[in-house]
């Protein structure tokens, strides 16, 4: 049997990548650890819970004592890590936490790696999570490939962006066997409605404003949460020592273009007239330092382990909005604060 420790599992695309794993792989053992932050749910994670193979662990990625402690008593065959603060707002706030959680978290993974896995660097895997935003911005055209230079903007891109490089220079000076890969904007089911698309959907839903930074003509590249699980499941399994991937959605979208769409796919759903959500949109001021544009070559992925997105983004944003319309429980939950009480509720004195 392997153990996976996969950090971050409660958050959004930490707990679409358990999942995969918990059903696809009955034969691992699955350890979520979490600190359980505002943006970690458990709740994401109820069809699973109960499953022999899934464990969660309540800890926190700075705490390096814990972290050792949790090393030395598990004996881990690999980590797939996510544990990371994610909001680009919010880093502009608060710096401080993101260089904590995703430089120095990523640093405590790695130090009790190298020290609990000596001997047997060649059987153990290290595979780190990052984003396309370690690259900085693009103009209008071009598209970001392995090779592009690192040039991060925000907080958020350069804790992501240093935590890449620790993890780069323990393959490189110690041996690890590490993995990265660099995704671009994820949306789908069970994401914290604090970011641009479920954010939207929220809004729409209760009639309040929808806020579009400065013009709305930034640009991402979508892609389906689902087929980031399904690219980390590949490479985790297939990519060789010291690689990197992207992954991208050969999908991209002006903010303002996506929230119109978005805003005719709730008309029909919410049966409003058409034209109707759009007026809430609603321009207010710039992000400081926003990146105009994202867009991913993932040609390296496809090419080499035979990966490509499953979902055209309008099929899948409807299923997004499908999702958040039937979840009226999960989304009140999340916008009210009572999510953060499942873990006592569920998990205390087990
Ligand atoms: P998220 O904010 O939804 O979830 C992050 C999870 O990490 C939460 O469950 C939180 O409780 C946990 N966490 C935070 N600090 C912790 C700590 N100190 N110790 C232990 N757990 C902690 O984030 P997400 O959007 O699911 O992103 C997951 C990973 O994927 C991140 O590393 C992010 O940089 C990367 N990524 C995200 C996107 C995206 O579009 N969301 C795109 C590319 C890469
Ligand atoms: P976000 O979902 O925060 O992801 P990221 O900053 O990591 O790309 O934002 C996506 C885009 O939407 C980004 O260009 C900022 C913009 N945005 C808005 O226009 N309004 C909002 O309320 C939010 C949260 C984001």
């Amino acid at each position: 049997m392997r153990k996976i420790l996969i950090t971050g599992g409660a958050g959004f695309i930490g707990s679409h990548v358990v999942r995969k794993f918990v059903n696809k792989y009955p034969d691992y053992a699955i350890v979520n650890l979490d600190k359980l932050t505002y943006a970690g749910n458990l709740a994401n994670l109820t069809d699973i819970e109960d499953k022999p193979n899934y464990t969660f662990i309540k800890a926190d990625i700075t705490d390096a004592i814990e972290i050792n402690e949790l090393f030395k008593r598990e004996n881990f065959d690999a980590v797939i890590h996510l544990a990371a603060e994610s909001h680009v707002d919010r880093s502009i706030t608060d710096p401080s936490a993101f260089v904590m959680t995703n430089v120095i978290g990523t640093v405590n993974l790695l130090n009790a790696a190298r020290e609990y896995w000596k001997g047997k660097y060649d059987e153990k895997r290290f595979y780190h999570v990052s984003t396309d935003e370690v690259y900085g911005a693009l103009g209008e055209s071009g598209m970001f490939t392995e090779t592009t230079a690192y040039d991060p903007h925000s907080p958020y891109s350069a804790s992501k962006a240093s935590s890449d490089h620790f993890v780069r220079a323990y393959h490189d000076t110690y041996g690890l066997d590490i993995v990265i890969s660099n995704c671009s904007n994820n949306y789908g089911s069970h994401h914290f409605p604090e970011k641009l698309i479920p954010l939207a959907i929220n809004n729409i839903k209760n009639n309040k404003p929808v806020p579009v930074y400065g013009k709305g003509e930034n640009v991402r590249d979508w892609l389906w949460v689902e087929d980031h699980a399904r690219a980390i499941d590949v490479i985790f399994h297939q990519a060789k020592s010291g690689q990197t991937y992207n992954i991208g959605g050969h999908n991209e979208w002006k903010n303002i273009d996506l929230i119109h769409l978005l805003c005719s796919i709730m008309d029909k759903k919410l049966g409003r007239d058409p034209g109707e959500s759009a007026k809430l949109i609603t321009f207010v001021v710039d992000r400081a330092g926003h990146d105009l544009r994202y867009a991913i070559d993932s040609a390296k992925l496809q090419n080499e382990l035979d990966w490509v997105p499953s979902l055209q983004f309008e099929e899948g944003l409807e299923k997004t909005v499908a999702w958040y319309l039937d979840n009226e429980e999960w989304l009140t939950n999340v916008t009210t604060g009572n999510y953060q009480a499942y873990y006592d509720k569920q998990y205390k004195g087990r």
